[in-house]
């Protein structure tokens, strides 16, 4: 009943009587005063003003299920949101629920996770209201090895959320981190359940710097706050998030990763540039020449040789 009273008080530019309110939603007054109260108690700022009604004066910084729903037109993603205040990491709540069958497109997200982990068992710093820590569980029917692809579409999503949400031109490090000026804004985690032939779902984990200050940021990161000096709504570039991914998830479906490939290139910071990737196999120098249409990068070694490298950590030289 809450969700339906602030959906009232957000579409009204004007006060709303108790009278209408109640009248709306065929309960009485004493009950919407009651919802009113509640909300009020989890931080939503309502003034009550005789003979007017009610206003909405403003919403908690909180990633609440129901604010990312509202207005998010998404037809999967973030249709079922599951939000923790602390958790250990969003990633391990995510694997739970996608064993226990919950549908794609569900979102997990945290105001804060003790255990924030990046890629290559490194740790997500995760202060506490200030960025947006989420997992997105997908049920593709492609196979194990097309995953990573997913890694591509998910940087893609969240450069161009950056640059709608934010009006921030971020660059793209190969697979998937995001960086402005050099300094790292954004990571994207992918984990996966699967048989040899078949994935059973897959979670992409998405750490965004939003409201972080410069001292709570670990070394050589930047935040949106930073970068534009002024707090911005994670609750807005969330959805864009979101918005962006359906979009690319149903182009990925459709006719694969051709042009998402492309929108990967215009955010490239990697191509053309002399690196050193290492991943299980070994340590490759030489320069980032290309991003194969499976979104794979393609180096020129010193020898001349040409080598494609699927998984890896990019170290510029
Ligand atoms: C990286 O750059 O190494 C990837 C970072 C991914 C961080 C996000 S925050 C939400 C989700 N939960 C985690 O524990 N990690 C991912």
């Amino acid at each position: 009943m809450q969700d339906q009273i602030l959906y009232f008080l957000k579409k009204s530019d004007n006060y709303l009587s108790g009278e209408e309110i109640s009248h709306h939603l065929k309960i009485s007054r004493a009950a919407v005063w009651k919802y009113i109260q509640e909300l009020r108690q989890e931080g939503y700022d309502i003034v009550a003003v005789p003979h007017l009604g009610y206003h909405l004066v403003s919403c908690p910084d909180k990633l609440f299920p129901r604010e990312i729903q509202f207005d998010l037109k998404t037809k999967i993603f973030g249709r079922k949101i599951f939000y923790f205040d602390t958790t250990t990491s969003t990633m391990d709540a995510a694997f739970r629920l996608g064993l226990e069958g919950v549908q794609e497109g569900t979102v997990v997200c945290a105001e804060t996770q003790i255990k924030g982990r990046g890629r290559l068992g490194r740790h997500w710093v995760s202060p506490k209201g200030k960025g947006i820590y989420v997992s997105i569980i997908l049920r593709p029917s492609f196979p194990p090895n097309v995953v990573s692809q997913l890694t591509i579409l998910s940087a893609v999503a969240v450069a161009e959320a950056l640059e709608r949400a934010a009006a921030l031109k971020p660059s793209i490090k190969w697979p998937n981190d995001l960086f402005i000026r050099g300094e790292k804004i954004a990571g994207i985690l992918t984990e996966l359940s699967a048989e040899m032939d078949r994935v059973r779902f897959v979670s992409i984990g998405i750490g965004l710097n939003v409201n972080t200050p410069s001292h709570l940021l670990p070394p050589h990161a930047t935040s949106v706050k930073v970068e534009r000096e002024k707090e911005f709504s994670r609750i807005d570039i969330l959805q864009e998030i979101l918005r962006r991914m359906e979009f690319w998830y149903e182009q990925f479906k459709c006719e694969g990763l051709t042009a998402i490939v492309e929108r990967w290139k215009q955010f490239s910071m990697t191509l053309g540039r002399r690196i050193c990737i290492h991943d299980s196999k070994g340590t490759v120098e030489g320069e980032a020449i290309d991003l194969d249409k499976d979104g794979a990068l393609l180096i020129r070694t010193d020898t001349g040789m040409r080598i494609k490298k699927m998984t890896g950590d990019v170290i510029f030289l």
